[in-house]
């Protein structure tokens, strides 16, 4: 009861135990058959326990020991034969859906396949078919197997949405793969499950799930020519001094940090904070405050002018018509 209390269980809440795509569901059915079998064992030896306790205690007047038992076959086969019935019962659904949830690319129709590393303390997106490079939100469509190889750049993390699927480690020079689906549109948090470093605990990241149409909507803005507005050329040009040999923007440019391409449409700044002025001008000031150990350096060289004007310029990345 006390560890149900301490884990703050919401099932309200997108969660393994609130499942929104098939392969959760099919692994919350999992969950509740070795949870079952396990409840039944622990309700069944309590109840012969205190059984025993009560109806053979020690009573008034009671001398000298009680009639020793030694032995007894039928009991010992009994509780030899039971757990080995109840753990086949768990392991035959285990094995099969273990090895049915292990899909590869082809064997899965209409697939997206998404390419996703791991890199302290963020995630990068490839859209391979799309020629898409993003960070930190994973547009997909509902209703459509994802398929994801899961790659690191540096130690050990490990990918996981709650909501849509179990984790699957993401390692250095090896790619995991795993898929998973969402059957509504809506936003799912994702977590980092494998302690990497001083900002594991906030490397998120969100699985947003859209509708079939939305996706293209999406591509096409992902996209489309990024168009720089003369206001933030101030901006632009700190971000070509300052940023660039980090930073890609091109919609496909593969860089060491996140690629920028349509920021200013992301939901959050450092994967947690809200994407306003206030925090993107917070995150360039000083970025180890929001999450220690990141490898962005502080631009705190740069004047409170230049910081604006940097913000202004990274705000007006959007594709958006
Ligand atoms: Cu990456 Cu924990």
């Amino acid at each position: 009861m006390m560890t149900l209390a301490l884990t703050g269980c919401s099932f309200a809440e997108p969660s393994p135990l609130n499942p929104r795509g098939s392969v959760a569901e099919e692994q919350l059915w999992l969950i509740k058959l070795a949870l079952g079998i396990m409840i039944f064992v622990l309700v069944v030896v309590f109840v012969l326990f205190f059984t025993a306790l009560v109806r053979f205690r020690k009573r008034k007047g009671q001398t000298g020991i009680p009639k020793q038992v030694e032995g007894n076959v039928k009991l010992e086969i009994a509780w030899t034969v039971i757990p080995m019935i109840l753990l086949t019962i768990l392991a035959v659904p285990t094995i099969q859906k273990t090895f049915a949830l292990a899909k590869d690319y082809k064997e899965l129709q209409n697939a997206e396949k998404i390419i996703v590393t791991a890199k302290q303390f963020w995630w990068e997106f490839e859209y391979p078919d799309y020629g898409i490079v993003t960070a930190q939100e994973m547009y997909i469509p509902v209703n459509t197997p994802i398929y994801v190889e899961l790659e690191s750049a540096d130690v050990a993390h490990s990918f996981w949405v709650p909501a849509l699927a179990g984790k699957t480690d993401t390692l250095p020079g090896l790619t995991n793969s795993m898929y998973f689906d969402a059957k509504e549109p809506g936003v799912y948090k994702g977590k980092c499950a494998e302690l990497c470093g001083a900002s594991h605990a906030l490397m998120d990241f969100k699985v947003i799930a859209v509708t079939q149409e939305e996706y293209e909507e999406w591509i096409a803005e992902m996209t489309a020519p990024a168009t720089v507005s003369e206001e933030v050329a101030q901006g632009e040009q700190l971000f070509k001094d300052n940023c660039m040999s980090c930073h890609a923007t091109a919609p496909d440019g593969k860089s060491m940090g996140p690629n920028l391409n349509n920021f200013a449409e992301r939901m959050y700044v450092g994967g947690y904070r809200e994407n306003t002025e206030e925090w993107v001008y917070q995150w360039l000031r000083d970025p180890q405050k929001i999450k220690p150990g990141t490898t962005m350096p502080a631009f705190g060289h740069l004047s409170v002018e230049e910081l604006e004007a940097l913000t202004q310029y990274l705000l007006s990345l959007s594709n958006k018509q």
